[in-house]
């Protein structure tokens, strides 16, 4: 039984990959290292992602990276289908980055929901507002797989990017309600040199509009600075019509919002002063949804 079990991992040059809760889960026991990192991935990995692991990794003696498209967290069936699953290139490119100790975890569907996950979650109003409006239940599946790897994995740090801002709030917010003790670490965007910020979704662009793209990043940036001389409603309009005035892009939403409770601010009168605000955005490129924000600082 245990050489079965072994056999499910492979040790390649470098790192350990395992598909099954119970290996990894005695992998980690065994080891007995702590603090634990763990960065939870879709896969389609870029340097995005590798910034977390790196960061892991210098903070961390153990580090547990996951690939996992979840499937609850999708509420576009062609965006799941059409989510890119290159998983060779993936481990090659963790493997670069891994030590010998260090683990994968590449579960199926069967592994991370046992039985059939109806929980439902309530986050208010970060629930409520930007991604939450355009992707009904996207914030639930989220949940609901963090907090079952969060079980499997029981790790002392997780690592999410900024990129993914209200998902960084409401997953911290799934931790404080929990009671859990896992510190949830943020960490900044990756760009393309050209400034669109990296996503697994890029390699989908049609070539025209991924040229195009660096648009969004440019138009934020740009109105970031414009608090001090312009109000916000002229700041949403410049932004939209900047970005749409460049070709096929259509703008879902642009809010500047608290990064507490993701509350988007209508006058430059609403802000306060000990909050950081963060300017966010979606845009639909084709058939793509890309996202970004930038902070909007307020002197
Ligand atoms: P995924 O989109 O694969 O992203 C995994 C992690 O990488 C997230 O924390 C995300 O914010 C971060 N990330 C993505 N692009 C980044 C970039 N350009 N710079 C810095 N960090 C970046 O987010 C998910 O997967 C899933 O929702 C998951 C948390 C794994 C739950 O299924």
């Amino acid at each position: 039984m245990r050489y079965l079990q072994l056999a499910l991992y492979h040790k390649s040059e470098n790192m350990k990959v395992t598909r099954t809760v119970s290996e990894l889960q005695e992998l980690v026991k065994d080891l007995n290292m702590r603090p634990l990192g763990f960065v939870p991935t879709m896969g389609a990995l870029h340097k995005g992602h590798i910034s977390l692991v790196t960061n892991a990794l210098s903070e961390c003696p153990l580090v547990v990276v996951s690939i996992y498209v979840n499937p609850a967290q999708f509420n576009d069936k062609e965006d799941l289908e059409k989510y890119p699953r290159p998983v060779k290139k993936d481990l090659a490119l963790l493997n670069k980055v891994l030590k010998e100790k260090d683990i994968v975890f590449t579960p199926d569907d069967k592994e991370i929901y046992p039985t059939e996950d109806k929980r439902v979650f309530n986050f208010g109003n970060l629930d409520n507002v930007m991604e939450a409006l355009h992707r009904p239940g996207h914030f639930n599946g989220v949940a609901r797989v963090v907090s079952r790897l969060f079980e499997i994995v029981r790790p002392d740090v997780a690592y999410f990017g900024m990129k993914d801002f209200q998902q960084l709030a409401v997953i911290k917010e799934l931790v404080r309600q929990n009671g859990s003790r896992i510190r949830i670490a943020g960490n900044p965007i990756i760009r393309e040199s050209d400034g669109l910020a990296m996503s697994s979704r890029n390699t989908l662009l049609e070539p025209e509009l991924r040229e195009k793209a660096s648009i969004i990043y440019k138009t934020i940036s740009e109105a970031s600075e414009m608090l001090p001389v312009r109000d916000i409603p002229e700041i949403r309009k410049y932004v939209k019509k900047a970005i749409e005035s460049s070709g096929r892009f259509s703008v879902e939403y642009f809010e500047i919002a608290d990064d507490r409770e993701l509350i988007p601010v209508k006058k430059r009168s609403d802000m306060k002063n000990n909050r950081r605000y963060f300017g966010c955005i979606a845009v639909k490129a084709g058939k793509i949804r890309l996202i970004d924000n930038i902070e909007f600082p307020l002197e």
